[in-house]
């Protein structure tokens, strides 16, 4: 019997990658960039399946493009603001991602961003290599103090609450603001706080919600002028989460003290970006969930979901269950 034709727009992990291979008759997009939206117009027309990435954004004229044979479009990441699914949903089209799986990854490189910017690590070490120390000084490069200073989570799911895990340890207080709060889970010591509350309080401030329309720029001018000047803010959940302009003012006047980014807006940063002058931020290539573990894990989870769908099974993580509710 024929293999399903799927196309999977980049190269993924070996434990993923293996799996699809076996299952289905795959078209991967062998770039280093994404496949630009011509390319996925062309290349996807007649396929059933897709795994696509979130640089990739897919739309309802993509999945009509595609065609009505279109079984399931997987995502490789949890987050799945690049893909319109209500579109799926009207489409009766099942979308995959991959969560649980890069809660610990991503928590580790906001407490990781948490501290280098709280420490300066990466200026101390430009300064090293640059020539600016001269000799140890009792007042040179001071920064922040982790055991008892106070952590703000903005969103408080899976990742949010693996941070709040991370800064127990370190002996701070948490607290967080989430509206759609879950159940609280247990060995988690956070105090819930309205996000104003919360901002005005929070020695660090790190973002863990989703992006959608009640998101987008929650982080802008208003919010940063309410955080202390010693603050710090941390973003590993989605770029435009955070206004950048007005996240650039705030860093250069030294309205707050710095920030750390894996994420940005757009990405990449375009190499002349003001941000990039600041010695008060740090910023990295959207790496939270690239550890070796973590990245063969979403490999295999997109795999599964892809071939679930094919097989006209349930995907065992699906953004939108209701396509499996009768047809009204
Ligand atoms: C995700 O999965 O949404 C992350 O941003 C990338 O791993």
């Amino acid at each position: 019997m024929a293999k399903p034709k799927v196309f999977v727009t980049r190269v993924i992990l070996n434990q993923g990658m293996n799996l699809i291979s076996g299952f289905c008759d795959a078209d991967v997009w062998p770039g280093e960039l994404p496949p630009s939206r011509v390319v996925i117009l062309k290349r996807a027309r007649g396929v059933a399946g897709m795994l696509c990435l979130l640089t990739d954004r897919i739309d309802g004229e993509i999945m009509d493009a595609i065609g009505p044979q279109l079984k399931v479009i997987s995502n490789h990441a949890v987050g799945f603001d690049n893909i319109v699914v209500s579109d799926a949903t009207a489409r009766r089209i099942p979308v995959g991602n991959t969560p649980g799986i890069l809660t610990d990854a991503t928590a580790d490189m906001a407490f990781a961003l948490l501290m280098v910017t709280g420490r300066r690590v990466v200026e101390g070490d430009r300064t090293v290599r640059n020539g600016g120390w001269k000799t140890w000084s009792p007042s040179f490069m001071l920064g922040a103090d982790f055991v008892g200073a106070t952590l703000g989570l903005v969103g408080f799911g899976r990742i949010g609450r693996a941070v709040a895990r991370r800064a127990a340890g370190f002996g701070m207080r948490i607290l967080y603001y989430d509206p759609y709060p879950a159940a609280p889970e247990a060995g988690v010591a956070a105090e819930p706080a309205e996000l104003d509350a919360l901002v005005r309080e929070a020695d660090f401030v790190s973002v863990h919600t989703p992006l959608n329309d009640e998101t987008r720029h929650l982080v802008d001018a208003a919010f940063l002028a309410k955080m202390k000047p010693t603050a710090i803010l941390v973003n590993t959940a989605r770029g435009p989460i955070v206004d950048q302009k007005a996240l650039y003012d705030a860093l250069k006047s030294r309205r707050i003290f710095a920030a750390g980014l894996d994420v940005t807006d757009p990405e990449p940063l375009p190499i002349d970006s003001p941000l990039l002058e600041l010695d008060n931020l740090v910023v990295c290539p959207h790496i939270a969930s690239a550890s070796w573990a973590t990245r063969a894990r979403m490999s295999l989870m997109a795999a599964e979901n892809l071939i679930a769908g094919l097989k006209g099974e349930r995907l065992p993580n699906c953004v939108n269950p209701e396509v499996y509710s009768a047809v009204p």
